[in-house]
């Protein structure tokens, strides 16, 4: 039996069972056969193979409109609060890579005011983190001319005459019993689904035409989308289609979410020593407690953050997995030897993001909806 665990969009704690939430929430696994179906249009990719990418909402409906030339529109978003981390890049890489796949356009939310209600943080604050969090997207290579970028504050004019639509559907006992919020919860707070719920349908509102909508995010999202989809068939829009991705774990083994509040993260900014020092000293190890147990008895890949994360992000080539996994099972390789194949393919692919970071700034300008 595996013990109890807390999914919501504000926290993740424990060892998820997530065949358990997908009964929960009412979402769906993604069967074989529609996996076939997406593959067969975009080609492999190894976060769905592999099932990182495990749930959705309404996907047959989505490429079934795509198919007939209703092409949808990816929304996806990010709420500046903490540091930007690897676990908050896996869903932007995934959307990047649907975005090419689909030739879509994306539509990407950041929540300033979501992260000032629910956290301990000033808006100032939050506004600078928000600059930095656009460099980390821009630099994951999105196409500027299909990628609008929708900042709460600052759109406000396009986004609020909607939010309150769906605002005035919603009411306090259907947030409550869908977040758990009680008496002490701030009116803000209260009202924030609306304000995530918007750009699901905003594009149909801009082009006048009602557009399908698919939202890549990790599961603790799916809440809000829960209520957007009661929300938005009353308001003459269609229900938006989801896919949803298991977490990314933390640095400390495979209960909870890399989170940026509790500093088990590996950062995007992190140096090439401090990607090498987390990984040595903290990274959980599924390995035994002498060389001697572990070339007789092997590691446990399944519990090991390190092989986790080259399964989730730095290792798609299923072959190579596979050896790395053969190897680790059977003793052949050390968990010293594994950290650092992932310390080093972590930092090959930092040193670039880092990069194409610093180039971002002068390109910021291009993203900004200024519709
Ligand atoms: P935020 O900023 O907390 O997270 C951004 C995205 O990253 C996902 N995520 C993770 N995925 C895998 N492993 C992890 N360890 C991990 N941690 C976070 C989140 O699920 C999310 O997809 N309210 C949202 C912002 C938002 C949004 C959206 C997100 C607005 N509209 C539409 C997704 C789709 C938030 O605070 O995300």
């Amino acid at each position: 039996m595996k013990k109890e665990f807390i999914v919501n969009p504000w926290e993740v704690k424990g060892e998820v069972d997530y065949n358990k939430l997908v009964r929960e929430f009412g979402v769906e696994i993604i069967s074989n056969d529609l996996l076939g179906r997406i593959e067969k249009i975009t080609g492999k990719n190894h976060m769905l193979s592999r099932k990182i990418f495990f749930a959705h909402r309404d996907l047959s409906w989505a490429l079934n409109e795509y198919e007939k030339g209703n092409k949808f529109f990816l929304y996806t978003g990010r709420g500046p609060s903490g540091k930007m981390h690897l676990g908050h890049l896996m869903p932007l890489i995934f959307t990047k890579w649907l975005q090419d796949s689909f030739d879509v356009d994306l539509w990407l939310q950041f929540t300033d005011d979501e992260k000032f209600l629910f956290r301990n943080k000033s808006y100032e604050e939050i506004q600078n983190q928000m600059k930095e969090d656009f460099l980390d997207v821009i630099a994951l290579g999105f196409n500027h001319k299909k990628t609008h970028f929708l900042i709460d504050t600052k759109n406000a004019s396009l986004i609020y005459p909607e939010a309150i639509k769906v605002a005035k559907k919603l009411t306090y006992s259907m947030v409550k019993s869908s977040f758990g919020l009680d008496e002490s919860a701030n009116v803000g707070q209260i009202f924030y689904t609306s304000m995530q719920a918007v750009p699901a349908f905003l594009p149909s509102v801009i082009k006048g035409k009602e557009i399908p909508c698919l939202i890549p995010h990790a599961v603790d999202q799916d809440p809000h989308f829960r209520l957007t989809r009661d929300i938005l068939p009353k308001l003459g829009h269609y229900k938006p289609a989801s896919i949803q991705c298991t977490f990314l774990p933390p640095l400390t083994g495979t209960a909870g979410k890399m989170s940026s509040s509790e500093g088990q993260a590996i950062y995007t900014t992190d140096s090439p020593k401090e990607v090498e020092h987390k990984i040595k000293k903290y990274a959980f190890s599924g390995g035994r407690d002498t060389l001697e147990e572990h070339r007789k008895y092997g590691g446990n890949p399944d519990i090991d953050v390190s092989y986790q994360y080259l399964k989730y992000l730095f290792e798609p080539d299923d072959a190579k997995l596979q050896k790395i996994h053969r190897q680790y099972k059977s003793g052949e390789m050390t968990s010293g030897e594994l950290k650092q194949i992932t310390i080093d393919k972590i930092n090959t692919f930092l040193k670039e993001h880092q990069k194409k970071r610093d180039k971002a700034k002068k390109e910021v300008e291009n993203f900004l909806y200024a519709g």
